[in-house]
């Protein structure tokens, strides 16, 4: 399957990570490769970029674009961006430090187009919307066996789903008639429990699905994890840039960057897409990018 997504903002994270001939970076989330591409192009042979992600798919396209360019200055690894530190201690002497780190959150169109993961609401697929290898537990586990009152919190504060009780409670009563398998019939019942409130334009299952992937996914306590892991792998002088979609994700760089003593803050407030992308690229509308030097 071709790989395709558009990097988002990529001039602005260029321009806030400043990458130099010689320098090392880490991109956390390489995807399409798009900010690996250009910061390999920007550091030269004698730099270096190291690239994690935990979706193959993003890993074998970025692998077979290194081979047609012929670069030797990237390292591919597939992993979870909240084991940072021992990625890093695995492959480079333990008193190595970075020029600048970049996590762009969430996930690729790629990912959201892949009809073996259930990411879209678009067609029957499977209830798994794992970016990578099982992590214990599936998005069917959690729709099938988490207790009302965690289904009800997750819908409301990953998804800010305002019906999050009643779809909660729709779910439980639907899953002790038969357990959910696929995405199609998830949405069935998404789309009757909220047909009669649905006003707005959205598709009645966009949020839920949005907390479902969040939860899988462990993408917020990941974040948590990663920031001060970062802090601790740049040099003095070293960038971290941060894309986030979701605003529970933006608060937690917010506040992390504001109560962390050690970095200078270069964002004070998030730099948004420029209207000409999100003519563009409408999946960039919702992206916030925050970045800060570490002193
Ligand atoms: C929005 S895409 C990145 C796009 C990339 N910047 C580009 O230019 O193509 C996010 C990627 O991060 C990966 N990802 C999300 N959370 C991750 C985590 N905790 N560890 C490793 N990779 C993760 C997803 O699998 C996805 O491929």
């Amino acid at each position: 399957m071709a790989y395709s997504h558009k990097p988002v903002m990529l001039r602005e994270v260029l321009e806030f990570l400043n990458p130099l001939a010689g320098q090392k970076f880490i991109d956390c989330t390489l995807g399409g490769a798009g900010y690996t591409l250009a910061l390999a192009d920007r550091v030269g042979e004698r730099g270096k970029v190291v690239a994690i992600d935990l979706d193959s798919l993003a890993l074998s396209n970025a692998a077979e674009e290194i081979k047609n360019r012929k670069l030797k200055n990237i390292i591919l690894i597939q992993d979870n961006f909240k084991n940072l530190e021992t990625i890093i201690g695995a492959n480079f002497p333990a008193e190595e430090r970075f020029d600048g780190l970049v996590l762009d959150l969430g996930l690729s169109s790629a990912q959201l187009d892949d009809e073996n993961r259930g990411f879209s609401f678009k067609g029957d697929r499977p209830l798994d919307m794992a970016f990578g290898p099982a992590n214990g537990r599936s998005t069917a586990d959690i729709v099938n066996y988490y207790p009302l009152l965690e289904l009800t919190r997750i819908f409301r504060e990953y998804g800010e789903e305002r019906r999050a009780y009643q779809i909660a409670k729709a779910i439980v009563a639907g899953r002790r008639i038969k357990k959910f398998k696929t995405t199609a019939e998830l949405i069935a019942l998404i789309e009757s429990a909220a047909a009669s409130h649905n006003r707005s334009r959205i598709h009645p299952a966009t949020r839920v699905f949005q907390a479902l992937r969040m939860e899988t996914n462990e993408e917020l306590p990941a974040l948590s994890e990663v920031l001060p892991a970062a802090a601790r792998i740049l040099k003095t002088g070293g960038r971290l840039v941060v894309v986030s979609f979701h605003s529970g994700e933006d608060r937690i760089v917010k506040r992390y960057l504001k109560d962390t003593p050690g970095w200078k803050i270069l964002t004070k407030r998030p730099i948004i897409p420029t209207e000409d992308e999100t003519r563009e690229n409408p999946r960039a509308r919702s992206a916030k990018l925050r970045a800060a030097i570490k002193i």
